[in-house]
């Protein structure tokens, strides 16, 4: 008891750190924009300091960041034409699959991981197949496994490492995995977002990723922020539907999730620190109100101290630059 035990001892000699963020554990995500000709890069007016890339224009960028010592990257794709049933999402000929196919070649040792979804491909912006009949905008869920599927193979052809199903359709993890095995892309991984939450830190994505829907939202398949052991049941099944990575979406809200996630399952967990975080710490930081430097790792780190391995951020390449010049 005090005044034996003093904590401060050895917090004054700034010795111990129990959690580390490493380059190693970051992902940044790329969107890859078909639409882009002429240039290498757009601005994204709701991320100050994010872009959306060509495809050449991608693999610089992808470059940069293996050259800081990131070795994974996440790709969105923005297409030229999208349809109501997303089928430009699993063309061979696709912005994803020829950018995919370009990184291979062009950057070395570079894991890829492919967001698998419709809603950047549909013309209602929806993450499924959508039952126009009805009028209601409902999202099909099975029917849309089918299309899942097929894009799943097409990105694994193209080259993907880890696909990653981001639309919280049921079975979604069992039929990827189904249809890959068959084509013998048994060696594919699948990144689950397995507990989405139906959250209103997407916004910026939207415009970013061209990813808006026409009607109704997201609530039928992405989880209530209410919800926490809805969460555990959703990873507990990917996990069984064979998922190689669970992840938790958002990060820096759903401290309590990435933790609950952590302590019940062992398997690789990560977590996606989503637009909207970006967005709020560029802004104010922008505005002198917060240090961004500062800030951005200690998100970082109280996702990682939640229990992530893996965090997904479009302050990697920063936080990279960071951690090289202070080790
Ligand atoms: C769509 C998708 C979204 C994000 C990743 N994939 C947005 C959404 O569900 O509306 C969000 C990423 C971010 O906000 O950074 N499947
Ligand atoms: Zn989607």
């Amino acid at each position: 008891m005090f005044p034996t035990v003093r904590m401060r001892r050895l917090r004054e000699l700034k010795l111990l750190k129990e959690t580390r963020v490493s380059t190693d554990d970051l992902i940044l995500p790329v969107f890859i924009d078909e639409n882009i000709e002429g240039e290498t890069k757009k601005p994204i007016d709701s991320m100050p300091g994010q872009y959306r890339f060509s495809i050449e224009g991608a693999v610089k960028e992808v470059s940069e960041a293996r050259s800081l010592g990131i070795k994974s990257v996440l790709l969105f794709g923005i297409p030229r034409k999208k349809d109501e049933t997303g089928s430009e999402a699993f063309n061979t000929e696709g912005v994803i699959q020829r950018a995919v196919r370009k990184l291979k070649e062009e950057v070395e040792n570079v894991v890829i991981i492919t967001d698998l979804c419709l809603c950047e491909y549909t013309t209602h912006g929806h993450c499924g197949l959508v039952d126009v009949d009805a009028g209601s905008g409902h999202v099909l869920n099975d029917p849309t496994l089918e299309v899942l599927g097929k894009i799943a193979v097409s990105q694994a052809e193209a080259g993907a490492d880890i696909v990653a199903p981001s639309g919280m359709m049921d079975g979604m993890v069992k039929a990827i995995r189904e249809n890959l095995d068959d084509d013998s892309f048994t060696d594919t991984a699948i990144m689950s977002y397995a507990a989405k939450y139906n959250s209103a830190l997407y916004g910026p994505f939207r415009e970013a990723a061209d990813s808006g829907y026409q009607f109704g939202d997201r609530s039928g398949y992405q989880m209530d922020v209410s919800n926490a052991r809805e969460a555990l049941r959703e990873v507990e099944l990917d996990i069984e539907e064979a998922a190689d990575i669970v992840m938790v979406k958002p990060a820096i809200f759903y401290l309590d999730i990435i933790s609950k996630v952590r302590a019940r399952f062992d398997v690789p967990l990560a977590a996606y620190s989503v637009s909207g975080e970006y967005s709020m710490i560029a802004a104010a930081s922008e505005k002198g109100y917060l240090d961004r430097g500062e800030i951005v790792m200690e998100g970082l780190t109280a996702i990682k101290r939640a229990g992530a391995d893996l965090i997904i951020t479009y302050f990697a390449k920063e936080v990279a630059k960071a951690l090289s010049c202070c080790i």
